[in-house]
């Protein structure tokens, strides 16, 4: 279905990856229903050499986490190389490099989106790291710096020149951030440039906008990032959709609440309770986003500290 270097997906359905939120936990969950490839959390390449715990974290998965990818932040060759050789360890299946990112404090460095407005110093990193890599090696742009400078053709024809085996293009630019329109044509410009694959990320947030920026970019395939928070059903309403035309409906609140518990738990078994129970309170939000009356709830569950705490507040969404 999407072949990306060596490695064969079986569909073209990806979870981004998520500063904050691509865990184990979440990422497993997101797999259940139909998420194909996954990735870490982002990584800067300067701290992974460092092994704290929470670069553990970020980086631990476990067999059925597969296929997995890892992304790295940098702009310094002795911080890329180091982390590249400290990833040798893992079994990652692709090492995707983020030119996209447009933190401040990223771009200060350097790094992230910075790269969007020096393609030549991209290009020189992505052969690098393509050279040092034993796995595919992906980039991560955007469709440029701002409205006056959107050169995401041009910076994508350096990648594949470097040597990526696909290319994620987020649709809008550094300054639009996460707001503003996605700009489709500037993803079809790519695509029709490319003989790599090209994978579209920006507003997949129903399987009607999947079948929209299939449609109008003609895309390889499609990153879900927002779009999955608190609704890991989108992956199973976006692939049937695009298989029949039928639109499946919302999961009923028993169902939502199953869901939740399970993430619960699994947040609980890989952070331990205090750690599991705080980081779970953003999704509980997350997976009551439009339900009515839950308000007092959500402001609840931002003071939860056990497992029961959390469990209570869960029941009664029902
Ligand atoms: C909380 C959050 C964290 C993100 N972290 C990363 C990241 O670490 N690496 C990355 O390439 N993109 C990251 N993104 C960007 C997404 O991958 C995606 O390109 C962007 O959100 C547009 O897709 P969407 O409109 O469907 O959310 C992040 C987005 C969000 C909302």
């Amino acid at each position: 279905m999407l072949r990306i270097g060596d490695l064969n997906l079986k569909s073209n359905l990806i979870l981004a990856p998520m500063a904050g939120v691509s865990d184990l936990p979440f990422r497993m969950l997101n797999r259940k229903f139909g998420a194909e490839l996954a990735f870490v959390e982002m990584i800067n390449a300067r701290s992974i050499s460092h092994k704290s715990r929470r670069t553990q974290d970020m980086l631990s998965s476990h067999l059925k986490d597969k296929p997995l990818g890892v992304q790295i932040l940098g702009c310094e060759e002795r911080f890329i190389l180091k982390a590249l050789d400290v990833l040798k360890k893992y079994k990652f299946d692709l090492l995707d490099f983020n030119a996209a990112c447009p933190a401040k404090k990223v771009i200060r460095r350097g790094e992230g989106s910075a790269l969007l407005k020096d393609p030549k110093k991209l290009h020189k990193l992505l052969k690098l790291v393509v050279k040092s890599s034993q796995i595919p090696v992906t980039v991560k742009i955007r469709s440029g710096w701002d409205k006056d400078s959107v050169n995401a053709k041009e910076v994508a024809l350096c990648a594949q020149d470097a040597g990526v085996s696909a290319l994620f293009i987020h649709g809008r630019t550094r300054a639009q951030e996460y707001g503003g329109s996605v700009d489709y044509a500037a993803i079809k410009k790519v695509k029709q440039a490319l003989s790599i694959p090209v994978i579209a990320s920006g507003d997949v947030f129903s399987a009607q906008l999947a079948q929209k920026m299939l449609n109008e970019t003609h895309c390889d395939g499609l990153v879900l990032a927002r779009g999955s928070f608190g609704n890991p059903w989108i992956f199973q309403e976006i692939k049937e959709f695009l298989k029949t035309g039928k639109v499946i409906p919302k999961p009923a609140k028993p169902k939502v609440v199953k869901v939740m518990l399970e993430h619960l738990d699994a947040s609980i078994a890989f952070y331990g309770e205090r750690n599991g129970v705080v980081l779970f309170r953003k999704f509980f939000s997350w997976y009551t986003k439009g339900f009515r009356n839950t308000r007092p709830l959500r402001e609840k569950s931002s003071r939860a500290r056990t497992r029961l705490d959390m469990e209570e507040i869960i029941h009664r969404v029902l």
